[in-house]
């Protein structure tokens, strides 16, 4: 039941753009109290549905966010010929094809920059893919030449033809030793995905070590696939015939879910306790908050934020895990706009993520933005102003500068956030904020 409407009240047209509701409405001005209970992780969660069409059996899915992004993949994968059912609020029921009804529709394929992850699992199980080149998220230039250039030297013959992917693979695929230029997250996990039922070992180096490639390498060993040094720089995949008997997964809880309400806490000079949190995974942002002047305590799975008084400005550099996440930099940025003193953020991952530096001037902020360099001069005061989000990242900052300025903020373009937050309202309102939509 996509669209179930859990994650807001909000009406989508099914493959469009939202159509109403998609401006969020903030009072701010003031701290945020209280307990909030972290949701699943839409990066796991979207890599961990792509994987299940590898299985022969049904999966059963835990702690899987209701967001839109994860609402246009099961579109996807029932168009692919799977059944997707909620069981419960975050409990997923797949039923994988056992043969491709379709290609991905080409106008979630467009939306979905995740969809990508489809090439590995289609290849390796029915041999074939079409994929329209994905969009997702206007972030910069977003190539794909890692997870083609792996997937040929495992034996797929990779097309572009007409502004598709298309890939075929008449003989199962081979396993194959592949260096990645850059540790690409989607690279990886597509490589990962194909070798697990490839024929032979592949041995992927320079790999991305983020926790949601571990949660997927786990994931596929659930499903009987043999992953060895998710986490580290090396993988080995020793390819197994078949793929099945996962009866239930739980996804990991999502990083910057947390690190966004972690931010938005110390913006505000707030007390919160986060709960449902892996720690290590939220180390990078942790660090950064407490180089800052907050106070930042972990107790089990949970992490208790508290800040007073005047923090101190940054130096943020984006980097691949374990270095401080890009997903965070936008809330970082708005968290520095009113820090005293000049913070400065170098953005290494994706070029156009300084767009919202903009919107935040709009409130009064004062940034300075030179390629992929901002400098951020703390003002003593924000104001609530009409802003655009241009992408998921650049709206939750919008909302955290949104909570930090004085009087009413309208953030249009809401349909980014609702990708990749789950119940953000609900949860902001049980942390005292006024919130609507229009
Ligand atoms: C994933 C995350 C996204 C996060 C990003 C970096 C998902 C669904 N999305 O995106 O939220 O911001 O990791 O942590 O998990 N690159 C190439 N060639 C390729 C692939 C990537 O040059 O073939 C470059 C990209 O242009 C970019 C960098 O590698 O500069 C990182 O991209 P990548 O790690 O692949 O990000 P995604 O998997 O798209």
């Amino acid at each position: 039941m996509a669209g179930r409407g859990a994650a807001t009240a909000v009406v989508y047209k099914t493959g469009g753009s939202a159509l109403t509701m998609d401006k969020l409405i903030i009072s701010g001005g003031k701290p945020l109290q209280g307990r909030v209970r972290i949701s699943g992780a839409k990066n796991a969660a979207l890599a961990v549905i792509c994987a299940s069409v590898m299985s022969v059996d049904k999966v059963k899915l835990e702690n899987v966010p209701d967001i839109s992004d994860v609402q246009a993949m099961i579109e996807i994968i029932r168009h692919l010929g799977a059944e997707a059912t909620w069981l419960c609020e975050s409990t997923l029921q797949i039923n994988p094809p056992s043969r491709l009804k379709a290609d991905p529709p080409c106008h979630l394929v467009k939306k979905l920059r995740a969809s990508n992850l489809f090439l590995g699992p289609l290849l390796s199980r029915f041999g074939y893919t079409k994929v329209s080149l994905p969009g997702g998220c206007n972030i910069g230039v977003r190539p794909m030449d890692l997870h083609f250039k792996g997937l040929s030297s495992m034996g797929a013959d990779i097309r572009i033809e007409g502004g598709f992917a298309v890939g075929r693979a008449p003989n199962r695929l081979q396993g194959a030793r592949i260096y990645l230029d850059f540790p690409s997250v989607g690279a990886t996990e597509n490589l990962m995905m194909a070798a697990c039922l490839a024929i032979g070992q592949t041995i992927l180096e320079n790999v991305a070590k983020e926790p949601e490639v571990v949660d997927l390498a786990n994931f596929l060993n659930c499903l009987g696939a043999k992953v060895r040094g998710a986490g580290t720089d090396i993988i080995k995949i020793d390819g197994v015939p078949e793929l099945g008997g996962c009866q239930r997964y739980t996804v990991i809880p999502d990083r910057i879910e947390a690190g966004t309400f972690m931010v938005a806490a110390a913006a505000t000079r707030g007390s919160l306790v986060l709960e449902n949190i892996i720690p290590p995974h939220v180390e990078p942002i942790c660090a950064k908050l407490r180089e800052a002047g907050v106070e930042v305590l972990e107790n089990g799975d949970s992490i208790m934020v508290n800040a007073n008084g005047n923090l101190q400005p940054l130096d943020i550099k984006t980097l691949p895990y374990p270095g401080f996440p890009t997903d965070m930099q936008s809330q970082m940025m708005a968290m520095l706009t009113m820090v005293n003193g000049t913070s400065v953020i170098v953005e290494n991952i994706f070029e156009n993520r300084f767009q919202v530096a903009d919107e935040f001037k709009r409130m009064g902020a004062r940034i300075k933005v030179e390629g992929r360099m901002a400098v951020v001069e703390g003002v003593s005061e924000m104001h609530g102003a009409e802003v655009r989000a241009t992408d998921l990242r650049a709206g939750a900052a919008l909302v955290i500068a949104g909570l930090m300025s004085r009087g009413q903020t309208g953030i249009s373009n809401a349909h980014y956030i609702d990708r990749g937050y789950h119940r953000l309202e609900d949860k902001l309102r049980s942390l005292g904020v006024e919130v609507s939509r229009s």
